[in-house]
Order: C-alpha cells, then sequence, then structure tokens
C-alpha cells in the first residue's frame, strides 16, 4: 500500500498534491452556483464543496477559495444577498465543468457553457434550467478559515424545486432518479446509484432496511 506521511506530502508537485487531497477524503456534491452583479451581469460557477448546515432552520453552507483574486459569484451574493445552488446532473457534466473558467466580470458563464438562465418565484438570483434539484438561498454570514484563507459562506435556504417523483414520502429525496452528479477532485464526475437505506441507529440492534418504505 502507497504512504504519504507529513513530509513526504509536504515535497509533492502542487498539481499532484492538489488531486491527491482533494480526491481521497471521497465523492462530493457537484452544484451550480448562480448569481447576479447590481448591474444585472448574471454567474455561474461550479462548486463542490455545497454541504448540508442544518435543517432547523435550513442552511447550507459551501468553501470559498481565499479572496486574493476577483471572486465574480462572492461579489455578486455579498451585492444582492442572495444565489442558487443547483445540482448538476448526468446530461450537462461538460457545460457545469466550463464553469470554472476565468471569464472577465461582464461575462455570464450562462451564455457561455450554454446552460439556462430561468427567475422563479420573483427570487433576486438566477437558476439553472436544466438542473433537476434548485436551491434558493439568501446569503447570512461568512467564517474565515484561519489556515488557508478560505471563507466558509452561509445561505439561508428559502427555496427548493425538484421533481415531485424524486420525494420519498417522509422527505428523503432519491437522488439517482435526478441523475444527480458527483464530482471526485476538480475534474472527476461520477453517476452515484443508492444501494440502500437504513433504519435509525440504535445500541445492539442491527438497522433494518427501509429502502421501500419505512
Ligand atoms: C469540479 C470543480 C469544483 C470546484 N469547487 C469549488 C469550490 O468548492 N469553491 C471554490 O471557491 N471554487 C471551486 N471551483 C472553482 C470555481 O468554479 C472557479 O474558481 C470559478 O471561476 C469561480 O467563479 P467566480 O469567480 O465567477 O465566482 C471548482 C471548480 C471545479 C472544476
Amino acid at each position: 500500500m502507497k504512504h504519504f506521511n507529513a513530509e513526504l506530502l509536504k515535497e509533492l508537485p502542487s498539481r499532484y498534491k492538489a488531486n491527491l487531497i482533494n480526491s481521497c477524503t471521497g465523492y462530493k456534491s457537484s452544484n451550480l452556483l448562480g448569481s447576479i452583479s447590481s448591474s444585472g451581469n448574471s454567474n455561474l460557477a461550479i462548486f463542490n464543496s455545497v454541504v448540508h448546515i442544518g435543517s432547523n432552520p435550513p442552511m447550507l453552507g459551501f468553501i470559498l477559495r481565499p479572496l486574493t483574486i476577483r471572486r465574480d459569484s462572492y461579489n455578486n451574493f455579498k451585492t444582492a444577498g442572495a444565489f442558487t445552488v443547483n445540482q448538476v446532473c448526468q446530461n450537462i457534466i461538460k457545460e457545469a465543468h466550463h464553469t470554472s473558467a476565468k471569464y472577465d466580470e461582464g461575462i455570464s458563464e450562462f451564455e457561455k457553457s450554454g446552460l439556462t438562465e430561468t427567475y422563479l418565484d420573483d427570487f433576486e438570483a438566477p437558476y439553472v434550467s436544466e438542473s433537476p434539484i434548485k436551491i434558493g438561498c439568501r446569503y447570512i454570514n461568512e467564517y474565515e478559515i484561519k489556515e488557508n484563507g478560505c471563507l466558509l459562506i452561509i445561505g439561508a435556504i428559502e427555496h427548493i424545486y425538484l421533481p415531485e417523483e424524486s420525494i420519498a414520502n417522509d422527505g428523503w429525496v432519491h437522488l439517482d432518479k435526478t441523475n444527480a452528479i458527483s464530482s471526485v477532485g476538480l475534474d472527476g464526475y461520477a453517476l452515484p446509484k443508492i444501494i440502500e437505506r437504513l433504519s435509525y441507529a440504535k445500541p445492539n440492534e442491527l438497522s433494518k432496511s427501509i429502502i421501500h418504505g419505512a
């Protein structure tokens, strides 16, 4: 088995190290962040760090790279106070990946990637029409990760749109019914398959399958 210790990790070429560290912790979510500037320029960028923060109140978070260069999404949601999170699905992975290209501020990655910008229920930020799961968020807070200058951005979930048939009776979302994609590192994409759902774990009792209902 290959073993990287702290000393060896320090000496690795930076691209190799980034790939290794970015992928060894597992499959990640894959989302497109939609936002709009005060002058009306829309922006779209892929993020693989979106995580659930809490459900009561409903919140999500994501990691934003350090503000050492222009970050359009950040500038937009700080000004507008809102952004959208749109799941990447199987048939839009190339378009989604392309949104990570660094375009000038006034250029919309919606247009450049060929994805369709859509506005729902008077929410300020643009959604991705092709995304099966769309979430409208209000920016509420940010925390600096002092060790590397990244920011943990917190958004309050105000709207969720998803296919009726993907929601189980108890609210759990059968993500593979939407062909939701997960990402590996910064350039790999996978189509996960749900193989089981298990009852709440209790001491000294093995959980039962609830995949066909609780
Ligand atoms: C698969 C993938 C995942 C990414 N995840 C993140 C992320 O979680 N956080 C981040 O700051 N940038 C991430 N990026 C880079 C952004 O997509 C890229 O910097 C983009 O240009 C940001 O757009 P903006 O400057 O318009 O906000 C990722 C790129 C790829 C290809």
